[in-house]
């Protein structure tokens, strides 16, 4: 039997851990999580692996990055079997500190990105969301002191706005991508998907088909604007209320005109029933 990661939720004891492996020589990789862990998560930490004789994954639901309005409370924690799954994928430390630890009492910093964090999309209708992610990455990169820290490309916004930060504070770590992991039927898997209905579940796979239509029409040469009203409608007549779906450039995520503006990304959110979905693709 695999042995148990070391599950860890003190800062003092997290750097006592780390220390003998830095000083060892050996490379160290961080799967930042909220926990709930699926197999998009466990990618993560496949990667993480494959990078680095030691892996870090961290479980902690950040209060700062969800508005008083949203999921916080009711966000799926399911700690036991994330370990068991952790424990099968051979990773050797656990760090779940609790908010209390995290944010602790008189705690007055916040790290408040720009860039990519301020084109319009996610940050349009979730204005606290970065500013909370920035700003738990930060500490987690700081507690953990990382050679590589893995993200996955499903939050493709939260990838662009991490790298940069990482660069712009001179972290000292390389930020990883890793490509979104689907269901058979193309639903990027997300811990949010348990909200669904078995109804929605049904309809929820319309959103990746759509990106994925759309992307080939785009590099077939058809025009952008046409090929987003006509996708945008099909998601909306499918049963979702549309937040947004756009075309960016894949680096900046600045607005695209043309293909020639590229590379591009084509990244969709949008509300079925109480579950807001989001999902992208390159072009
Ligand atoms: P969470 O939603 O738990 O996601 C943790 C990591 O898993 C993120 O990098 C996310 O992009 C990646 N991930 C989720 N679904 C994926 C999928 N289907 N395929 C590939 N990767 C996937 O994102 C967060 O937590 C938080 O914002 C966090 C970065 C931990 C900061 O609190």
């Amino acid at each position: 039997m695999a042995t148990h990661p070391m599950i860890i939720r003190t800062i003092p004891r997290l750097r006592r851990t780390l220390a003998p492996y830095r000083d060892a020589g050996e490379r160290i990789a961080l799967v930042p999580t909220m926990g709930a862990l699926h197999r998009g998560h466990l990618t993560l930490v496949r990667e993480a692996r494959r990078r680095a004789r030691r892996v870090v994954v961290s479980i902690f639901v950040n209060p700062t990055q969800f508005a008083p309005n949203e999921d916080f409370g009711s966000y799926p924690r399911t700690f036991e079997s994330d370990i068991k799954a952790l424990t099968a994928a051979k990773v050797d430390l656990v760090w779940a500190p609790t908010a209390a630890v995290m944010y602790p009492e008189g705690f007055a910093t916040r790290v408040a990105p720009e860039g990519a964090a301020k084109v319009g999309l996610e940050d349009k209708f979730r204005p606290h969301f970065f500013g909370g992610v920035a700003t738990v990455v930060a500490k987690l990169f700081l507690q953990t002191a990382p050679d590589f820290a893995l993200f996955g490309q499903k939050d493709y916004q939260q990838l662009r706005v991490v790298t940069q930060m990482a660069k712009d504070l001179d972290l000292g770590l390389k930020v990883v991508g890793v490509p979104t992991v689907r269901e058979k039927d193309g639903l990027a898997l997300s811990s949010r998907n348990a909200y669904l209905s078995a109804t929605e579940r049904a309809v929820a796979p319309a959103l990746a088909r759509v990106l994925k239509a759309g992307a080939a029409r785009i590099k077939m040469g058809e025009p952008i604007e046409m090929v987003l009203e006509e996708a945008k409608t099909e998601i909306t007549r499918a049963g979702f209320v549309l937040d947004y779906l756009e075309a960016r450039h894949a680096e900046t995520l600045t607005p695209i005109a043309s293909r020639k503006d590229g590379p591009i990304r084509l990244l969709v959110a949008a509300k079925l029933g109480k579950t807001r979905l989001i999902d992208n693709l390159a072009v």
